[in-house]
């Protein structure tokens, strides 16, 4: 026992060497404890230190850090919600790490010192972590998730003292370097960047006797925030490491509208609720003020003037906000948008599309962008995601698709007129696509296209170095990084030298790696995300970020499409908290995304390993869920024992589409549940809120905001449910187990075939004969207005099928949207097939926008089809 405790404390010590906390001190009375067998001291302080990890109390108390205080503490107090706490003498705690050739006798010393400078006035408390070498270095970096500021003294060792093979090859990995690879001399650089490309996020600080001078205006020298010559005061270095966490804590607006609350504003602006006064004085609505408390009507108000700046126009705080989001999300630009990601995607559409232009689109983007469509008058070409029949639900598109389109296109001569490729990353169900390859093969055809990435669910991918890879803005950045390159202009040379020009008639381009001519190719990416999705933003507080090199050419086209579709009147608390969940993530991001994709992990894998969930409920997998063709890697599943990290990170790098492990599609139908009605199960019986749901699955979303309480009870309940199951079978003898069987078969087997797009009537068409399927939809939109040209056929009667048999084709008046699958399954001016009709008289489900059993589909009538053909059409 003894032994097991001391071999098991030797490696957790090696790990400790990278945290500021339980520090040396705590570390030496464990250890004393355990030598001296006192069991008593051993356990009191390791106790101790447990709590004061689990509750985060040592970033406040001083008496978590002293093995000699036995006082209870008020861990538990840092999880109760701030307003039932003083609070105010809170200061945000941190770690700076320092990679140091002093000798590490000295290093205690160091840190003393460096507590010596700490000011009532300063902002933030932070505690020094010392490590020797660069491998340290780099370690300390992607474990210590406390870690906002790096000091390099330059001189450091490569190797560290400990023996770390794993770990070696993790860095390897993740960074990119080996000994072998660095230049001499280029440690503490090599170093700086390698963590800048993984926490983009943080500081980094040198301290150097080379000539500072010099290096400074480097291009080696670029990811280092300040260079100091070695000589200087440590007071320096202190200062600017506050300094540098300021930065990101700043948030300009949030900041300003607490300023604001605070002072006494007589109103008279068309905001009654503004102040409180209409209703704290109030005979009847005075529980909202007591419900909402104060501060929120405070920092209402309708005037964009005492420096709460404008939305539409923004040009203070505001402006500085977006300016932060830019950097934060590695975009150029950042818009707040306040009506959710359905208003954002519109705007973008709007900005970059004019009537007659062709966008390469996803059939299942969420329908914000079908509405762009018909409002900016932009043509959708429509491409399709391959289908996961048996969970009726689709995964993305084939990046052979996309590229068919395209070339397509070419072939008709309008690839001038494709302006577009817009598509949803990651979608609903986890899907990523590897956004790198997709824009580069696309650029390759036609170099000037513009991207719109929908990331609605996935905003917080930027602070995750593993989804990072597969983000639009993180693939812009390393596109403009490689484009530049010279490397990359061989590259090209030898590809031209090989394909020669890109014919569209040669089908083997399909198959090739295509690439851009570097000296033609423009990086034009356009993000949306819901931030209030992934981040802590009120709900409808979503982003726009913008890298487009051309941005300049689109930028009035912006203003007016941001104009047409954001309210006057701006939500100031959703505005306040995107600035505020900026700084979060800033600061935060990492340690909060690698939790919660941990959390996840540990999810799929309980579920899947037990004995008697398993028997019920699944997680759905990687390899269930992208099919073989997509997954060159051949990656099966998250983790031991079908994967490594290693085997994890050359999937995201190299596969065409990978799964988000945060994102769990568990498999009900095996329980007898479809997804509608677990899902009601869940809220109703459990108190457990899930959103999307298919035939037989629900979706799992786990997020920032999840804790192990969270996934113990899921599993809790799923191991019930199979209990339960398990014990109306065994009761219920041979009848109930068939009905069972049969109900599992129906939801499992006896799915239906998902409808694709068909095409657009001719009439919608300018070629009705060409191989492209781009259509005007807005005329067919705008038809159905007039109501004489509509007619109304009911689902069930014959009429459908004789139709569909003899003609004339039924072809929708608008938009008809189920829910799930949340897509258009039928869009204004498109031929209604039987493979659509058998999908809706199948569908079980009760919401189905556009759609009314009562009245049947609403259809464009074919006699008015005929003479808008005869007017000339579209
Ligand atoms: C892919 C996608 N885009 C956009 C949206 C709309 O976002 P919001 O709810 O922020 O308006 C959603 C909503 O579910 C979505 O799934």
């Amino acid at each position: 026992m003894h032994d097991d405790a001391a071999r098991l404390l030797a490696e957790v010590a090696i790990l400790e060497d990278y945290w500021a906390y339980p520090g040396s001190r705590l570390m030496t009375t464990v250890g004393e404890a355990l030598k001296e067998r006192n069991a008593a001291v051993f356990a009191r302080v390791v106790q101790k230190i447990s709590m004061a990890l689990l509750t985060g109390s040592y970033r406040q108390e001083p008496a978590a850090w002293d093995p000699l205080d036995e006082g209870e503490g008020r861990g538990a107090d840092m999880l109760l919600p701030p307003d039932v706490l003083p609070g105010n003498g809170h200061k945000p705690y941190f770690e700076a790490l320092v990679v140091t050739p002093n000798d590490p006798r000295g290093w205690e010393r160091a840190r003393n010192d460096l507590r010596r400078l700490r000011r009532p006035e300063d902002s933030f408390v932070y505690e020094m972590v010392q490590v020797g070498s660069f491998e340290d270095g780099a370690i300390g970096a992607i474990f210590n998730t406390n870690v906002q500021a790096v000091v390099l003294y330059d001189g450091f060792e490569f190797r560290s003292r400990h023996d770390l093979p794993v770990m070696r090859d993790f860095l390897l990995r993740h960074l990119h370097v080996d000994e072998a690879s660095v230049a001499p001399g280029a440690l503490a650089t090599t170093l700086a960047r390698a963590i800048k490309s993984y926490r983009p996020e943080l500081d980094v600080y040198l301290l150097t006797d080379r000539a500072v001078e010099q290096l400074a205006g480097s291009e080696e020298a670029a990811p280092i925030r300040r260079i100091f010559h070695n000589v200087e005061e440590l007071m320096e270095v202190h200062l600017s490491i506050l300094d540098g966490v300021s930065e990101r804590y700043d948030t300009p607006y949030f900041a300003n509208l607490k300023k604001y609350a605070q002072r006494p504003i007589g109103t008279f602006h068309a905001l009654p609720i503004a102040r409180g006064k209409s209703v704290f004085r109030s005979n009847w609505i005075r529980d909202m003020g007591h419900f909402y408390g104060t501060n929120i009507f405070l920092a209402e108000s309708s005037a964009t003037t005492g420096g709460l700046d404008s939305l539409l126009e923004p040009t203070g705080n505001i402006k500085k906000a977006h300016e932060l989001a830019a950097r934060a999300f590695g975009a150029k630009r950042a818009y707040f948008g306040t009506n959710g990601t359905s208003t954002s995607n519109k705007i973008v559409v709007q900005a970059i599309c004019k009537p007659g232009d062709i966008v390469i689109v996803d059939r299942n983007c969420h329908k914000s962008h079908h509405y762009g469509f018909v409002l900016a008058g932009a043509q959708p070409y429509y491409v399709e995601a391959y289908p996961l029949t048996q969970y009726s639900m689709y995964g993305a598109v084939p990046l052979r698709s996309i590229k068919k389109a395209l070339l397509d296109c070419k072939a008709e001569g309008k690839l001038d007129r494709v302006k577009v490729i817009d598509l949803t990353n990651c979608t609903f169900d986890g899907h990523m696509y590897n956004t790198r390859r997709v824009m580069e093969e696309c650029l390759a055809i036609k170099p000037d296209l513009i991207f719109l990435w929908d990331e609605a669910w996935f905003g917080f991918a930027r602070f995750n170095p593993f989804h990072r890879r597969r983000t639009a803005m993180g693939a812009a950045a390393a596109l403009t990084a490689r484009y530049r390159d010279p490397a990359y202009r061989q590259e090209y040379a030898a590809f031209t030298a090989k394909v020669g020009s890109l014919d569209p008639k040669n089908a083997k381009l399909l198959d090739t790696h295509l690439l851009p001519d570097p000296d033609k190719v423009r990086i034009r990416v356009y993000q949306t995300n819901s931030t209030h999705k992934s981040m802590s933003a009120l709900r409808q507080g979503s982003m726009i970020l913008v890298s487009d090199e051309d941005f300049h050419h689109v930028e009035g086209m912006f203003e007016e499409a941001f104009f047409t579709h954001t309210s006057t009147s701006p939500n100031l608390q959703i505005i306040a908290s995107l600035d505020v969940a900026r700084r979060q993530m800033e600061l935060e991001g990492y340690e909060l995304t690698m939790r919660m994709t941990e959390l996840a992990l540990k999810l799929r894998r309980e579920i899947n390993t037990h004995p008697l969930i398993s028997k019920y409920f699944r997680v759905a997998t990687p390899e269930e869920m992208v099919p073989a063709e997509f997954r060159a890697s051949g990656i099966k599943d998250y983790g031991p024992p079908t994967s490594s990290w290693k085997d994890v990170i050359d999937a995201w790098d190299g596969d065409e589409f990978a799964l988000d492990p945060t994102r769990l599609t568990v498999i009900c139908g095996a329980a007898g549940f479809d997804g509608t009605q677990f899902k009601g199960l869940l809220a109703e019986r459990f108190d457990i809120q899930i959103n999307k749901t298919s035939r037989n699955s629900i979706l799992v979303q786990t997020n920032i905001n999840n804790t192990r309480s969270d996934a113990a009870l899921l599993i809790k309940v799923l191991a019930e449910l199979s209990r339960e199951i398990e014990a109306r079978l065994g009761q219920g003898g041979p009848a109930e187990q068939e009905l069972f069987a049969a109900r599992v078969k129906s939801l499992m087997t006896d799915v239906p075939d998902l409808p694709n797009f068909s095409h657009f009537h001719d009439v919608f068409r300018d070629n009705p004969k060409g191989v492209s399927n781009e259509g005007h939809m807005r005329p067919a939109f705008f038809m159905a207005y007039d109501e004489a040209n509509c007619e109304f056929v009911k689902l069930a009667s014959k009429d459908i099928d004789t139709r569909l048999k003899n003609g004339p084709p039924l072809v929708s008046a608008h938009f008809v949207i189920p829910y799930p699958p949340g897509f258009p399954i039928m869009v204004p001016g498109q031929v209604i097939t039987e493979e659509t009709i058998t999908f809706m008289r199948k569908l079980d489900v009760k919401e189905i926008h556009g759609y009314h059993a009562a009245h049947g589909l609403k259809l464009l009538k074919p006699d008015v089809l005929a003479k808008h053909k005869k007017n000339g059409g579209h």
